[in-house]
């Protein structure tokens, strides 16, 4: 795991984008990219978008996208479903037509084979390119709560009253917030062949240490991105300041050499 400590939400997004079409240049339009919702990927979006609106970025045509997850029992095209998210916040303004974004699908009559249908469209994708994830205050991952399986994949899951307050601010209330959502498993993220993880702000200051420097435990689920091969956690100052190791993750990565990359 590569841990990169910056300085700010701004240079994050600024390293997040660059690892997201470097990706997009080496597939040339091949690429899949998994994406997570949240506020944490905003900025990184955000600057995705200024790049290629000032004709900067590299081409997205052939690109294809698949969200991490998905909320369960809002009315189709609800702002807040994660599709209608991300097609406002990042596909669309990409000019990625709709059809190239897939999530699970929630509605009810197919709920019982949705996790099994969305494993074999990722496979049938030939699988992620590069997996963009946030991390919850309680250490989930995509919507794996602690106590989820390491190996699980795309299923129903159920909502901690914690992640549900957290996310009470998209909707009206916390009674608003769905109790349920399908989202991909641990299993599947760790299929994808690049995690990239993105941790701003002091709230994610306790699950991104215990994450990256706890025991590998369905405690903390995103403990399992240890699993991985290659994963790049990109976190602002915030953030790091839970992290024993810190000073010496920044000390490696001024070191990297430059063809290394990320
Ligand atoms: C979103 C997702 C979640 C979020 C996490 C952090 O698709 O899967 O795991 O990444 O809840 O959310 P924010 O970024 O809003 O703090």
């Amino acid at each position: 795991m590569e841990v990169v400590p910056l300085g700010s939400v701004d240079e994050v997004a600024a390293l997040g984008a660059d690892v997201i079409e470097s990706t997009v240049r080496a597939r040339s339009g091949a690429a899949v990219l998994g994406l997570a919702t949240g506020s944490t990927p905003l900025p990184t979006y955000r600057e995705l978008i200024r790049r290629h609106e000032a004709g900067l970025a590299p081409s997205y045509d052939g690109v294809r996208c698949f969200t991490l997850d998905e909320y369960v029992g809002l009315p189709p095209g609800h702002p807040e479903s994660y599709r209608a998210t991300i097609a406002r916040e990042l596909t669309d303004p990409l000019g990625i037509p709709a059809d190239r974004v897939q999530g699970p699908s929630p509605e009810l009559e197919g709920l019982p084979t949705a996790g099994e249908r969305y494993e074999e469209a990722l496979v049938a994708a030939g699988g992620v390119d590069v997996q963009v994830l946030g991390i919850g205050s309680d250490g989930h991952l995509a919507f794996n709560e602690p106590g989820s399986s390491l190996a699980s994949l795309t299923r129903l899951k159920t909502l901690t009253e914690e992640t549900r307050r957290d996310n009470a601010r998209f909707f009206g209330s916390i009674d608003e917030v769905p109790r349920h959502v399908l989202t991909q498993g641990l299993g599947t993220i760790l299929r994808a062949r690049h995690l990239l993880l993105l941790a701003t702000g002091a709230g994610k200051a306790a699950a991104l240490s215990a994450a990256v420097e706890g025991p590998v435990s369905a405690s903390c689920p995103a403990s399992v991105l240890q699993l991985h091969p290659h994963v790049t956690v990109l976190c602002d100052a915030t953030a790091a300041s839970g992290l024993a190791r810190r000073e010496h993750y920044r000390e490696v990565y001024d070191a990297k050499p430059s063809w290394q990359g990320l």
